[in-house]
């Protein structure tokens, strides 16, 4: 910290005391209780303007859960990890800063750095990786972008949240080895080095307490431990008890106006429960946030006034390209762009590309790139075919493509009380975001209405998502009414995530547009704690014959040079909410890519997914890139990678295993209760090691355009020195990874494990050296009898790597 920031931070400190010793207890209170979905109550009598929060982690939606109010949407924090590049995702926050700004958002509530424990993690494509280190790496680059923009984050979820089943009250349970030396060092690492103004406490328990409460972990821990000073924001509807959550060092409960803290907090210090100075210290915690952020008059902000613009479409792209990981090449890429060369391009997804994944990491970007608009831009007039091939989303899913909608609100008496404009069959209306005119209080119904014109003919199946009564005609004709009841699974977000229900069948033509509605009872809402509309209006187009549709994509892919075939999971598997139960591709893909495979030797196939996936065919097809969810403008950068513009950056995150049964932890699901973290250190590339299996792609594997030739090392224990030359024909970066693995092991470590590693770029024939700092931490065990870290000494191995699974260069070292 230089003196001038001191300065600003003694300024702001005190600003901060003074607002405080202003407020009186109800005020207090209140102040620690989200005033509605995103937002805290202002309190003019200090100068204080409401802290607004907003998602996170790949864009800012805002406050509004609609496409009318569109955000960059980035790639997927699997493709941000994928580039191990701390400065690139630093670039990332900074660009998500000017976003917030944009949308009057003052906290992002992100990154979110829980491990890829096991592929199955509903959650997997929005956590970095499965080590922490590297999590730990990105994370911080990307906290330090954000607040460079002078907006705060909310690190999350602390602690223990790497699976999604039963996330409200699942007991993870962890011991203190992997506890410290896996689940919170990503955390811990962000606390050190970029100095996180806040942090987002998780659902679920640990070690049986729940996070909210957690006073071991967040007061000695976080705090008193590490030195977090930000703001410990509850996970939404988290906060369950008044006085454990105050003791357990959580200050703000989200979201509201209903929440455990308010008159309920004020209520518990008169009864004498919770001492006053502990109400004090949570709100100096939110008045500092808000001092940070600039929205507390006579505190001087971090940051005095908004960084230069930056081009949020060209950032997308070029992040989109940077974490692409190309696992193979049989020489298929870059592709030979001569002219009169053909590509024939198959798979849904191709054409309407996942660019995200599920849940609340959504958000509404103003345009996509498909992979099918990207190939279109790039090859010349006639180069392309495609085919749909195969179509892996045989669910409804909410009306968008074809569809033009709005939503008219009506009160009992039938009399429209206003309209709004709808970007998809999908209703998230949520606090006081209603249409102009339309309260809870007046509303009765909601019609979802507008034409659909079909892009193909044959059936057409509509259906709903959401709790309640609902009435839907499609061309005029009443197809269904009926109730949908809450099912058993009881999640509050149920009728977010919740099983799509079919309804009726239509045939329709192309091109003929067709009337829709879908009618929504409004409940009576009074006594919910949190008021929200939410449902949806869902479509499936016609089912083609799967046999058809392969036999189509095989005849054009015989014809052409190339056949490139995406490949993707859909939103029923990769989301928030809930766990995968297993990796396979959805529908007849495996079937698509083996018969395309086998007519044309230059198959390359593009995996859309934000985690992994089994790919029975690898072997048999010449190039496999994956592309995560590569965010709005990912069609793109697929053709800038496909065609050799820029070189696919990444390397994997994590371990890509050959089949499901290899993945080292299969188990999400709690056994009363209970999850048991009973795989110890051994997750992710730790855990192949140690049982002998060799996965598809190991941990750190990519493959560029050039090749690189590794050629000195020297080792210290602060410092590993690498020369190595770019010995290909193209420029290129190289991940230089450092791995230790020690001798003798005398302290039950991994057999190897991630150290530190660093990117260098060179052009054909140029030789670099990078210096490459070793973290203390790297040598030390986590002692819980002693309560803090040991140095483990003795000989170690220093593997500089390409990846996991391919060492260049080793050298020896004496750790004393
Ligand atoms: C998620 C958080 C998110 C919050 C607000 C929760 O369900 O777990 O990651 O920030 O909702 O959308």
């Amino acid at each position: 910290m230089t003196d001038a920031d001191q300065v600003r931070e003694q300024s702001r400190n005190d600003a901060v005391e003074a607002a405080l010793g202003k407020l009186d207890l109800d005020t207090k209170t209140r102040l620690l209780a989200g005033r509605d979905m995103w937002s805290l109550p202002a309190v003019p009598a200090i100068g204080l303007e409401s802290l607004v929060m907003s998602d996170g982690p790949i864009g800012v939606r805002g406050v509004r859960w609609t496409a009318d109010d569109p955000s960059i949407a980035l790639p997927s924090p699997t493709a941000l990890a994928a580039a191990w590049d701390p400065e690139l995702a630093r670039r990332a926050g900074r660009l998500l800063a000017q976003e917030a700004r944009r949308k009057g958002v003052h906290v992002l509530l992100a990154p979110t750095v829980n491990l890829h424990r096991s592929p199955l993690g509903g959650r997997h494509f929005e956590c970095y990786s499965e080590d922490p280190y590297l999590t730990g790496a990105i994370g911080s680059g990307y906290v330090n972008g954000v607040q460079d923009g002078g907006v705060g984050t909310t690190v999350k979820h602390y602690v223990g949240n790497d699976a999604e089943t039963d996330r409200f009250t699942v007991d993870s349970v962890i011991a203190p080895r992997p506890l410290r030396e896996l689940y919170l060092a990503p955390f811990e690492a962000i606390v050190a080095n970029a100095h996180p103004w806040g942090i987002m406490t998780a659902y679920n328990q640990v070690n049986g307490t729940t996070m909210t409460e957690h006073q071991y972990l967040v007061n000695e821990v976080l705090r008193a431990e590490w030195g977090f000073d930000g703001c410990n924001v509850s996970d939404w509807m988290a906060a369950r008890s008044t006085t454990g959550d105050i003791r357990g060092g959580m200050d703000v409960a989200m979201p509201g106006p209903t929440t455990v803290y308010g008159p309920a907090l004020a209520e518990a210090v008169r009864a004498g429960e919770v001492p006053e100075s502990a109400v004090d210290e949570a709100v100096r915690n939110v008045l500092r946030l808000a001092a940070r952020v600039g929205v507390l008059e006579g505190a001087p902000a971090a940051v005095e006034s908004a960084p230069a613009p930056i081009d949020g479409q060209a950032l997308a792209r070029e992040l989109a390209a940077r974490g692409f990981v190309l696992v193979r090449n049989e020489g298929a890429l870059p592709l030979d762009a001569t002219a009169g060369r053909t590509v024939a391009l198959a798979g849904a997804a191709a054409r309407d590309a996942r660019v995200l994944g599920g849940g609340s990491a959504t958000v509404f970007p103003e345009r996509i790139v498909s992979p099918l608009d990207g190939l279109t831009a790039a090859l010349p007039d006639g180069a392309l075919t495609f085919s749909v091939g195969a179509d892996p989303s045989d669910e409804l899913t909410p009306a968008g493509q074809g569809f033009e909608l709005h939503a008219v609100c009506r009160d009992a008496s039938g009399a429209v009380l206003g309209e709004g404009g709808l970007p998809s069959g999908q209703v998230q209306w949520i606090g006081d975001d209603l249409p102009a005119g339309v309260t809870y209080e007046t509303m009765a119904s909601i019609e979802v209405r507008g034409t659909f014109v079909p892009r193909e003919s044959g059936r057409h199946a509509f259906g709903t998502r959401g709790l309640g009564a609902f009435a839907l005609a499609v061309g005029g004709e009443s197809l269904w009414s009926g109730v949908q009841e809450m099912g058993n699974e009881a999640d509050p977000f149920e009728a977010f995530f919740g099983a799509p229900n079919e309804r009726a069948r239509v045939t329709l033509t192309e091109g003929e547009p067709v009337e829709v509605s879908l009618t929504f009872q409004v409940p009576d809402m009074t006594a919910l704690p949190l008021r929200a509309i939410m449902f949806s209006l869902l479509h499936l187009g016609p089912r083609r014959d799967a046999d058809e549709l392969i036999a189509e994509a095989v005849a054009a892919a015989r014809e052409a040079d190339t056949a490139v075939v995406v490949v993707a999971t859909t939103e029923r598997l990769e989301s928030e909410g809930f766990d995968r139960q297993n990796l396979t591709l959805p529908g007849r893909q495996d079937d698509l890519v083996r018969a395309v495979a086998a007519v044309n030797p230059n198959t390359v196939v593009v995996v859309n997914a934000g985690s992994p996936v089994e790919l029975p065919w690898r072997e048999d097809v010449a190039a496999v890139l994956l592309t995560w969810f590569p965010g709005q403008e990912g069609g793109a950068a697929l053709a800038d990678v496909l065609l050799g513009d820029a070189e696919p950056g990444g390397r994997l995150p994590t371990t890509w295993p050959a089949r499901f049964s290899d993945a080292p932890v299969t188990e999400v699901v709690p056994t009363d209760g209970r999850l048991e973290y009973r795989e110890g250190l051994f997750i992710g590339y730790r855990a192949y090691e140690k049982h002998g299996v060799t996965p598809a792609y190991p941990f750190g594997h990519g493959l560029g355009y050039t090749e690189w030739t590794y050629e000195s090392l020297e080792a210290t224990a602060d410092t590993v020195r690498v020369r190595l030359t770019n010995t290909g024909a193209r420029p290129g970066r190289e991940v230089v990874q450092v791995y230790l693995a020690p001798a003798q092991d005398t302290a039950e470590r991994p057999a190897s494990w991630l150290a530190a590693f660093a990117g260098v770029v060179a052009s054909p024939g140029e030789s670099v050296e990078t210096e490459i700092p070793l973290p203390a931490r790297a040598f030390e065990i986590w002692d819980e009898e002693a309560r803090g870290w040991r140095r483990i000494g003795g000989a170690y191995e220093v593997r500089v790597s390409h990846s996991h699974g391919d060492t260049r260069l080793t050298a020896t070292l004496d750790i004393a």
